[in-house]
C-alpha cells in the first residue's frame, strides 16, 4: 500500500517546497505576535538609560570581546535562576543596540552581575583574574587601568541612542515618549567622561547589569 505523503518524499522539489513552507508557518506563527506584545517591546518599569560612563563601558566591554565568553542572558531554568538570579526578560533589553545576549558561557552569565562585587573587585580580577579566582582562566586586560577616555563621541552615541530608541523609551503622563538622554544628559556627558579610565567605565558598565528587575 502506498501512502499520500510518499509522493512528496519522493519529489526532491516537492519535499523542497513543503519543507520551506511547513518551515515558514512555524515561524510566522512564532515569531509575528512578538511584534504586538507590549511586553517584548516597551521597558520594564524600572529600566534606567546607562549613564555616560557606563556606556563608555559598555563599548568597551564589545571591543574586548567580554561577549565572546560571556553571555547575558538568564534563562528561565532552575539551574539558571539559582545561580544568577531571575531570569532574563525582553523588557530590560528594549534599549540594546547591538544585544549582548550570547549563548557561549565560557565564564558565566554576567546580566545580573551588578552590585555581586565590590569594585575593588572587579579592579583586581579585571587586570589579573587569577588573583582573586586563582582558577580562573580568563585573561587579564590590565591596560584598561592605564588609557583614559578623551569624551571625544559619547556625545554622539547618546544622540544615537535617542533615535534607536524612540519608539520604545518610556512614556511621561500624556502618553509621550520620553528621550532616554535630555539635551542637558547630552551636553554634560563630555565632561563626565572626559579623564576618567577604560577601568573605571567598565567597571560602572559591569555594576549596572541587571538592577531594573530584582
Ligand atoms: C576567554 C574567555 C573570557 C573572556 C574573553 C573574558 N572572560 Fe570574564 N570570565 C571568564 C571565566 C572562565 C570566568 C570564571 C572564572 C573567574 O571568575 O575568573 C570569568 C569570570 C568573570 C566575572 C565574574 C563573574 C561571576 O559571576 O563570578 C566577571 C565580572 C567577568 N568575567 C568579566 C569579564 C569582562 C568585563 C571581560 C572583558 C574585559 C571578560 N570577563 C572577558 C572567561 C572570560
Amino acid at each position: 500500500m502506498t501512502n499520500k505523503h510518499e509522493k512528496v518524499e519522493q519529489n526532491v522539489g516537492w519535499f523542497f517546497i513543503v519543507t520551506i513552507l511547513a518551515i515558514s508557518i512555524g515561524g510566522l506563527v512564532e515569531i509575528t505576535p512578538l511584534f504586538f506584545q507590549k511586553e517584548t517591546t516597551q521597558p520594564v518599569d524600572n529600566l534606567r538609560p546607562y549613564t555616560a560612563l557606563e556606556m563608555e563601558g559598555r563599548d568597551i566591554y564589545i571591543r574586548e570581546g567580554c561577549n565572546t565568553c560571556h553571555s547575558q542572558m538568564i534563562r528561565p531554568f532552575r539551574a539558571e535562576t539559582e545561580r544568577y538570579g531571575h531570569y532574563s526578560v525582553a523588557g530590560e533589553h528594549v534599549w540594546e543596540h547591538p544585544f549582548l545576549w550570547g549563548s557561549k558561557r565560557t565564564g558565566p552569565d554576567l546580566a545580573r552581575v551588578g552590585g555581586r562585587y565590590s569594585d575593588d573587585w572587579h579592579r583586581a580580577h579585571l587586570i589579573n583574574p587569577r588573583d582573586v579566582v586563582p582558577e580562573s582562566n580568563m585573561p587579564g586586560f590590565p591596560w584598561l587601568e592605564e588609557n583614559t577616555l578623551d569624551g571625544e563621541l559619547i556625545a554622539d552615541k547618546m544622540e544615537v541612542f535617542n533615535m534607536l530608541t524612540k519608539n520604545r523609551s518610556h512614556k511621561d503622563a500624556d502618553g509621550n515618549p520620553i528621550p532616554l538622554y535630555s539635551a542637558e544628559d547630552i551636553k554634560n556627558a563630555k565632561a563626565a567622561v572626559k579623564g576618567k579610565t577604560e577601568m573605571e567605565a567598565l567597571i560602572a558598565y559591569l555594576q549596572s547589569l541587571g538592577h531594573a528587575l530584582k
